[in-house]
């Protein structure tokens, strides 16, 4: 048979064991704990009350004795007992306040501001150079009288060659290689695009200009990248001659570059217009004379230009018969990297903070 346990003993014990555990939860004094630290303790101190007065505990075992000591010692047992439970009740609570109160203290200090102290600035960010770049080229031309476009960078062939009159097995075709996305779609290669979009939409006459991404399968090197930016123009109405096309593209220079810029316009080849040619305008550094940014010719080149091939007009449902037009189509990071004067046009692309830091 176990020996029989005394009653008493066993919540003296208990008693005990408590005060041992306890006395790490005595914080007078220890104001100094920090918020952390208080907030694991107060933790701590949940699991103690539940070890020591919970229902499993050695007080709780103990009350369920009081029926069961001998009747003379019951009242004794029963005060024992009930002075235990709420001698630990108290010691726990008051650890707890103390607690609390330098926790409480803690958030009030973490959450108070110094109002003296300088505030920390947000960096501000600013426009990327080729997006000022192409704001500068918009509003010259909405002043003009042309709308601007925004349009598709996923395109069909039709779009891309075909109705620019660049039909398959078109030598043209090779230099524009570009990305191809799924069957019978790929990357533009070039902003012309949008001038069968926009004569579909708008029909003649139109006046609009269209900047944006245009893809082509080349290596990156300096003066390349597979992904670049184009404005494309277009005029189309009754009696347009290449005499607009100049006039335009002159009026256009002078806001850009200053009065002073001049034009020159060299024959080329484009498929999509007939007559082509190459604009160039006088070096908004030297006037034309030479200097490193004109490679010493006196001449910067501006892009493609033309009066709409019949074809292009009629791809696009517009009577070559009625209706004549003109179009152009400018690099804006060429521009853009000729007037920073960059070596590198991939700067533009890299979105090295740095680099860009220097164009707000
Ligand atoms: N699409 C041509 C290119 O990417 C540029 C161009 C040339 C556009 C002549 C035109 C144009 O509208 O008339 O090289």
């Amino acid at each position: 048979m176990p020996e029989e346990k005394d009653p008493t003993q066993e919540v003296t014990t208990a008693l005990n064991a408590f005060a041992q555990e306890f006395q790490r939860f005595d914080v007078s004094g220890r104001g100094d704990l920090s918020l952390k630290t208080a907030e694991a303790e107060l933790e701590a101190l949940r699991d103690l009350r539940t070890k020591h007065l919970g229902k499993k505990s050695a007080i709780a075992a103990s009350k369920k004795l009081i029926g069961r000591v001998p009747a003379d010692e019951r009242a004794a047992f029963g005060q024992l007992v009930q002075q235990t439970e709420s001698s630990i009740t108290q010691s726990i609570s008051d650890a707890e306040a103390a607690l609390k109160s330098i926790i409480e203290k803690a958030r009030t200090a973490r959450e108070s501001i110094d109002v003296t102290i300088p505030g920390r600035r947000p960096r501000q960010g600013h426009l990327h150079p080729i997006t000022l770049m192409r704001q500068r080229i918009e509003e010259i031309f909405v002043s003009l009288g042309y709308a601007v476009e925004d349009d598709r960078e996923i395109e069909t062939d039709f779009y891309n060659f075909d109705a620019l009159n660049i039909p398959e097995g078109h030598p043209a075709r090779d230099p524009q290689d570009t990305f191809y996305t799924t069957e019978g779609f790929a990357l533009r290669s070039q902003t012309s695009t949008v001038q069968i979009h926009a004569m579909q939409r708008r029909g003649a006459p139109v006046r609009m200009i269209a900047p944006g991404r245009v893809f082509r399968r080349d290596t990156p090197d300096p003066t390349h990248n597979p992904m670049f930016f184009q404005v494309e123009g277009l005029c189309v109405d009754r009696g347009i001659t290449m005499a607009h096309l100049k006039g335009t593209l002159a009026e256009f220079v002078h806001r850009l570059f200053g009065p002073e810029t001049r034009t020159r316009f060299r024959p080329s080849y484009f498929p999509f217009t007939e007559p082509s040619a190459e604009v160039d305008y006088s070096c908004f550094n030297c006037g034309g004379d030479g200097c490193r940014i004109c490679k010493s010719s006196g001449w910067i080149e501006l892009g493609g230009s033309g009066m709409v091939h019949p074809n292009v007009l009629r791809a696009a449902n517009v009577d070559p018969e009625d209706f004549t037009g003109f179009a152009f189509g400018l690099g804006i990071d060429r521009t853009c990297a000729r007037i920073y004067q960059l070596d590198d046009i991939r700067l533009l692309f890299e979105n090295d903070v740095r680099f860009l830091e220097q164009f707000r």
